[in-house]
């Protein structure tokens, strides 16, 4: 069945017709290396130069902050591994904070840092994904050389208090004497959340091109100068020796037109996904019983509606939805083929296993219509109503009371 309604904006978003034009040239005639000595290289070289500009100034940065990197996943590692690593090599310290409802990107580049040496604290949150700035404060020793902390949650949506996070995290630096650099996974807050890095506060920023209208494939990672940091990526010395490798200058040129575009149209994002959202979520609560929404009722992406239905379950609702052309998610899109095991973030919240395990995120974009979401409304009831008698039936053939 083809998708006619696509709610899956968390997971990817589909390339912006003006980041494809931007990119085409140099699929085509444009395919110089950018390290070349001549002008089809020059060409290529003064068009990433551009691109790099843009970025920068949509975060207040300057474009020697800037990295270009392949995807997300890419920029968060770089991030932690490449400033937990110069901050031990010189002798600074071995202790990264961050939180529990973190993406794997984050959560395993901690993991792997482990290996080396490093302890990691988990900063928990509250039953709405909110991480308290002084739980990162208290979680903070004098070995710390790193604090992680989401922009945006993927799956519940909610959007953290990082500012104010950055004032404590500062605060504290300072008074352990010591200087600890703070980045923000931001990949989720792209399209609607203010990503200026001095307001934020932040020293490291990470985002992922196909969330925003970009490629897939492509992210940028935000380094504030003076931040130490030893290359993930070993070879030539592109992106100034932070990042080797001959860029990927199509997707680097549409990272920057998707981006541009998507700060452009920030205000009219927020009030199409809003309103849409906001009526996925007023129509769900009113007619499924036992629905709850998660995350904070207010502190979240205008994108996101993330319910909990007790007695349901994630892979039938999803079935049922993807049948009617429906594409929806359970939540992390790298963790929604093993429905059966609850997401880490709702576990972190402290959602019982019962309602955790009926999770079901609906992420509307700007071209989504009031029209399709009344076609997702109606159909909403008897696909839960059909799941929980699923799981039911299947609670009760385990429990050996009926015949398999
Ligand atoms: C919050 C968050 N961080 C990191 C990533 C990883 O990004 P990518 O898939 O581009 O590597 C995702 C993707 O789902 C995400 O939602």
């Amino acid at each position: 069945m083809k998708t006619s309604i696509y709610l899956d904006h968390a997971a990817t978003t589909q390339l912006q017709p003006k980041a494809l034009e931007a990119m085409l040239p140099y699929l085509e005639g444009h395919f110089g290396n950018p390290s070349g000595n001549y002008a089809l290289g020059r060409q290529a070289a003064r068009a990433i130069d551009g691109a790099r500009s843009t970025v920068a100034s949509l975060l207040g940065a300057r474009p020697r902050e800037i990295i270009f990197t392949g995807p997300g996943s890419e920029s968060i590692n770089a991030a932690i591994k490449g400033v937990a690593s110069a901050q031990k090599q010189a002798g600074l310290g071995d202790h990264i904070v961050t939180t529990t409802i973190e993406h794997h990107a984050v959560l395993h580049s901690c993991e792997y840092m482990e290996k080396f040496g490093f302890s990691v604290t988990h900063a928990p949150v509250d039953r709405y994904g909110i991480v308290s700035p002084d739980a990162i404060a208290e979680a903070m020793d004098e070995r710390t050389v790193l604090v992680s902390v989401m922009l945006a949650n993927n799956e519940i949506g909610t959007i953290e208090p990082l500012a104010e996070i950055s004032r404590v995290v500062r605060a504290r630096a300072k008074s352990l004497g010591r200087s600890v650099a703070l980045h923000t996974d931001a990949v989720q807050g792209a399209n609607a959340i203010d990503l200026d890095v001095d307001r934020l506060g932040v020293d490291l920023l990470s985002l992922s091109a196909h969330k925003f209208g970009g490629p897939k494939g492509a992210g940028v990672l935000y380094m504030r100068r003076g931040t130490p940091f030893l290359a993930q990526m070993s070879g030539g010395g592109q992106e100034r020796q932070r990042r080797a490798g001959t860029e990927n200058v199509a997707s680097i040129i549409g990272t920057a037109t998707a981006l541009a575009e998507v700060r452009a149209r920030r205000d009219e994002y927020t009030s199409v996904c809003r309103g849409l959202t906001t009526q996925l979520v007023e129509g769900v609560l009113r007619t499924i019983d036992g629905a709850e929404l998660t995350g904070h009722p207010e502190m979240r992406l205008p994108n996101n509606a993330h319910f909990s239905f007790e007695g349901a379950r994630s892979d039938t609702m999803l079935d049922a939805l993807d049948r009617l052309g429906i594409a929806a998610s359970a939540g992390s899109a790298c963790n929604s083929a093993a429905t059966w095991e609850p997401s880490h973030v709702l576990t972190a919240t402290g959602m019982p296993l019962r309602r955790a395990v009926g999770a079901l995120r609906l992420t509307p974009g700007p071209e989504n219509t009031a029209q399709e979401m009344e076609r997702v409304l109606s159909a909403l009831p008897n696909i839960v109503a059909e799941s929980r008698a699923v799981a039911g039936r299947e609670e009760q053939r385990h429990l050996g009371l009926a015949p398999t």
